[in-house]
């Protein structure tokens, strides 16, 4: 034994004596003094106020925090009507790995969580925040999930997810839905092999799903109701993501045609297209899964309706053929759907393309003679 292991022998012995002494690292008891201090109601965390202030990993430690070697690794304080602000040397608590401050009050500036090194799962989702700084996500090593939802960051001009996110290898959970995100959606998230859900829903992005995403292993995907004409481009790069159980696609200006291979994500469980601007027909295999939501509204598919497995399906407001499910379209619907698919389904045609009789109502581009035969002379016109 050396001295210095021998004043700490001492030092451990004096505290198992007297309950009193500080074993709290002063740099995190001072950062959970300043958590404290910028509260407008800190007497909801129960803290002492007494002698032992500064002792937040005590013993005893104090309610919602709790420490390891007299590091503080956890602070969860979800759902306890906090306000105020976090101090903005927030990150020298290096040691933290799990933070709760969800469902508060919390306001203000974001500090920077750059450096957290062992920080694993972050929820700061459901409150006030207001500004989110740059290197928000510097050095993130070690994260697994973060959660930011529901904060009005940066929110007169939107902010872009930092390229930096990408080095959290270990990212599984990534959620920040009505948080103003602006822009496309980063390239990165298709190659992170950890990511099991991205929650986007709610923002302002636009642009296509980049061709990352390509067979990644994303069970969940929310991309809705973004603001504005929303995120475009056709959605086949679906049909790659085999361990889809969730895909939230409404609200956008997404166009093409439902991919052939739907059929292959087995495990999907919600599929919602409504509001976007897709064309063609349904295909088969879409209609023999058997998903607990299906929510094809809102768009412009053609064809006939099939008969659904999905328990709970709707697909009004479309340019279907019939009303009914599982009843064909007329052969001469059948060969001008051949026609407008060899076309790509052109949109001014396929949003007025519908019903069983193209000799009445608006088929853009088409004529029928006196005996109700199609005329097909028109199309260089309606295709113009
Ligand atoms: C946080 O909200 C309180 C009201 O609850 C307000 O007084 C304070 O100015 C806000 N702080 C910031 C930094 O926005
Ligand atoms: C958010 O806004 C602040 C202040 O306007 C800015 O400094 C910061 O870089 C923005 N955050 C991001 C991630 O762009
Ligand atoms: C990750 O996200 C999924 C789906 O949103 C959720 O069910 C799960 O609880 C999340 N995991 C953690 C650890 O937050």
């Amino acid at each position: 034994m050396d001295a210095n292991e021998i004043i700490v022998c001492i030092a451990i012995t004096f505290c198992l004596i007297n309950m009193g002494c500080s074993t709290t690292d002063p740099k995190d008891a001072k950062i959970l003094s300043d958590f404290k201090n910028g509260l407008q109601n800190p007497e909801l965390l129960k803290w002492p106020n007494n002698g032992n202030e500064y002792d937040p990993c005590g013993p005893p430690s104090w309610p919602h925090v709790f420490c390891s070697n007299g590091r503080v690794t956890q602070i969860q304080v979800a759902n306890l009507g906090l306000k105020g602000t976090l101090p903005q040397s927030f990150n020298h608590l290096t040691m933290l790995y799990n933070l709760g401050l969800q469902k508060n009050q919390f306001n203000g500036t974001l500090p920077t969580f750059s450096g957290l090194t062992e920080l694993q799962f972050a929820y700061l989702n459901f409150n006030e925040f207001d500004t989110i700084p740059s290197d928000f996500f510097h050095g993130l090593r070690s994260l697994r999930v973060l959660a930011l939802d529901d904060n009005p960051l940066n929110a007169t001009n939107g902010w872009s997810i930092p390229d930096e996110l990408q080095d959290s290898v270990q990212l599984m959970n990534f959620s920040c839905s009505s948080c103003n995100i602006v822009g496309s959606l980063p390239d990165f998230f298709g190659k992170l092999s950890s990511l099991n859900s991205l929650v986007l829903s709610y923002n302002r992005l636009s642009g296509a799903i980049p061709a990352s995403f390509y067979g990644s292993n994303l069970q969940i995907l929310w991309l809705n109701d973004q603001d504005g004409d929303g995120m475009t481009g056709n959605i086949g790069v679906i049909g790659s993501m085999v361990s889809l159980t969730e895909v939230w696609l409404h609200g956008n200006s997404f166009t093409g045609s439902i991919p052939n291979n739907i059929g292959s994500l087995t495990s999907l469980k919600e599929l919602n297209l409504n509001g976007n601007l897709l064309v063609g027909i349904i295909p088969p295999n879409l209609a023999a899964m058997a998903l607990q939501l299906l929510d094809l509204n809102n768009n412009m598919l053609m064809g006939p309706i099939p008969k659904f497995r999905a328990s709970d399906v709707t697909f009004s407001s479309n340019s279907f053929c019939r009303t009914t499910p599982g009843l064909q379209c007329a052969p001469e619907v059948n060969a001008l759907l051949d026609f407008l698919r060899d076309l790509n389904y052109p949109s001014n045609l396929a949003s007025q393309w519908s019903g069983n009789d193209p000799c009445t109502g608006p088929w853009l581009g088409l004529s029928c003679n006196l005996k109700g035969e199609v005329l097909y002379y028109k199309f260089a016109e309606a295709k113009a």
